[in-house]
């Protein structure tokens, strides 16, 4: 009798809430943030001494590789309106705000043998300001504005960059360790080194499919693991930190529930999220078996003499294995990849590459809902499929969802941003509480509206828009941002902020949106 009034409590816990009063309540512990990037917010991109940077070179030298032939070099001017940046994370309530340093504006040659004053004092005066407003800084070190000059040396392809990462980051935890205790070595391993390094989309461009791509990864797993060695044996005691590394990640759904089509959805799983994962929160280590065989037979069928994925040894295996305190993970968009068996259709891939390698092509499912954005569609339930695979890959790793955020044209009445956060903050609801995974922070993608690398100013995905035609970069917080503020206050999701969003037209004001929405 006891047992099942126990169990019967337990599956009560258990259900999603979707009507009344029912609420999806998020725990004390768990925490909200927002996170940017110093390339898409801060500007100044030659003020005093810092140095140039991939993302400068290439705007500045190939504009129309940018949609709308645009650039960063004042962008949001965060570098000048940073106190502006905290009162807005003040309004919104967050616990942490997630923004990366620039590596050459700290470090204008690239190298630590010189820092820069200013570059110092920037940060360091953006730092005290959340410290003062209670708002946990989570720093990310690398994300994706290498100095020039270091690439002019070969980038993330060669591999003495670990050694310069490591002297960037000693650098940096000398001098913000005391109050920085988050850390976050790089920012997606696919985009700096797929797009940047075999497709040629990205800086520093360039094209070199199925080999740049591993060689780049590569480097920058072994650059993450000796950052996380580097504050493990010498700031950790003193500083009492923790280091990550922040992943991209999207589901692959599988096309049917046949045997092989899941096999395949697996094998599409490995070759995304276990590349840059599995040598690090695995319990063996090194890359995925499935990712391993793959490149080697296809690279040796083209008759390279050895494998395009680069070998580590005994000793990186060890090294790189558990090299991180927590597992950062970007989430935007789900994907499924084209069996085509039984669809007489040939699959004709770039070879080498790594679609090659993975022998499937992905497309987007046409139930899911699609945005302005050709990259990018709707599936939630994706999120939470990831943070369970995660957590059976990775025995559990602590995990803080360092981006999920929706693509939208300018405008204040951003209902679909809100539905966006709304489902997905459920999805983790839901991976935590029915199913014990253990997430304990979410963070939007973005603050404001910014620089979107190749995508220049044409998609926003701020809860704040900017008004890039003023000089003072003016930012006006959109309907999402005062639901996400109400969302953080009460720690919950209420279905009755949404009751009348269908019946809101997009182009109306903050203000009646949310007296429609009776959220005032
Ligand atoms: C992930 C990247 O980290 C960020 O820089 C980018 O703006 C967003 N995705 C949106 O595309």
């Amino acid at each position: 009798m006891i047992i099942s009034i126990v169990l019967l409590s337990i599956i009560i816990l258990r259900v999603t809430p979707t009507s009344g009063n029912v609420l999806w309540e998020f725990p004390e512990s768990f925490k909200f943030g927002v996170s940017t990037a110093a390339y898409q917010i801060e500007g100044a991109w030659n003020i005093s001494d810092k140095g140039e940077n991939i993302w400068d070179r290439l705007t500045h030298t190939r504009p129309s590789v940018i949609w709308d032939e645009s650039n960063a070099d004042k962008t949001c001017d965060s570098y000048h309106n940073y106190e502006r940046d905290v009162e807005m994370l003040v309004e919104l309530g967050v616990d942490f705000y997630r923004f990366s340093i620039s590596w050459s504006r700290l470090l204008p040659t690239g190298f630590s043998n010189q820092i820069s004053k200013q570059g110092l004092a920037y940060y360091d005066d953006l730092i005290d300001e959340l410290i003062h407003f209670n708002i946990t800084p989570l720093v990310t070190l690398y994300h994706w504005d290498l100095p020039q000059t270091l690439q002019d040396l070969g980038g993330w392809t060669n591999p003495l960059i670990v050694k310069y990462f490591e002297d960037y980051a000693r650098v940096v935890f000398e001098n913000y360790g005391d109050q920085v205790k988050n850390w976050i070595t790089i920012n997606e391993i696919p985009q700096i080194c797929v797009d940047g390094y075999a497709k040629g989309i990205n800086a520093p461009q360039v094209s070199a499919n199925g080999i740049g791509d591993y060689l780049c990864a590569h480097h920058a797993l072994l650059a993450h693991a000796k950052v996380w060695h580097l504050y493990n044996d010498e700031y950790r005691h003193s500083q009492g930190g923790r280091v990550g590394i922040v992943i991209y990640t999207e589901w692959v759904e599988p096309e049917s529930t046949s045997k092989e089509d899941i096999e395949i959805a697996e094998r599409g799983m490995q070759f995304l999220i276990g590349w840059q994962a599995h040598a690090i929160f695995s319990s063996e280590g090194d890359y995925p078996k499935v990712l391993k065989d793959a490149v080697l037979n296809r690279s040796l069928d083209q008759g390279y003499a050895s494998s395009r994925l680069p070998t580590f040894t005994e000793k990186e295996i060890d090294y790189v294995k558990g090299s991180s305190d927590f597992l950062g993970l970007n989430y935007y968009n789900s994907i499924m990849l084209w069996n085509t068996k039984n669809k007489f259709v040939e699959l004709k891939f770039i070879v080498p590459s790594r679609e090659d390698d993975l022998g499937y092509d992905s497309y987007f499912n046409e139930n899911w809902t699609k945005t302005i954005s050709p990259d990018f569609t709707v599936f939630a339930d994706g999120l939470k499929y990831v943070l369970k695979w995660v957590k059976k890959e990775y025995n559990n790793i602590e995990v803080i969802i360092t981006e999920n955020g929706y693509p939208s044209y300018p405008g204040l009445g951003d209902l679909e941003r809100i539905n966006y956060i709304n489902q997905h903050l459920i999805a983790v609801w839901d991976a935590m509480i029915n199913n014990d995974c253990n997430v304990t922070g979410y963070s939007v993608w973005s603050l404001m509206d910014n620089f979107e690398w190749i995508s220049g100013y044409g998609i926003c995905f701020g809860l704040y828009e900017v008004d890039f035609k003023s000089e003072a970069r003016i930012r006006t917080a959109r309907a999402s941002a005062l639901v996400y503020e109400e969302i953080i206050r009460s720690r919950t999701i209420k279905p009755n902020y949404f009751r009348n969003v269908s019946q809101v037209e997009s182009k109306t004001s903050t203000l009646i949106i949310l007296l429609n929405m009776e959220y005032i």
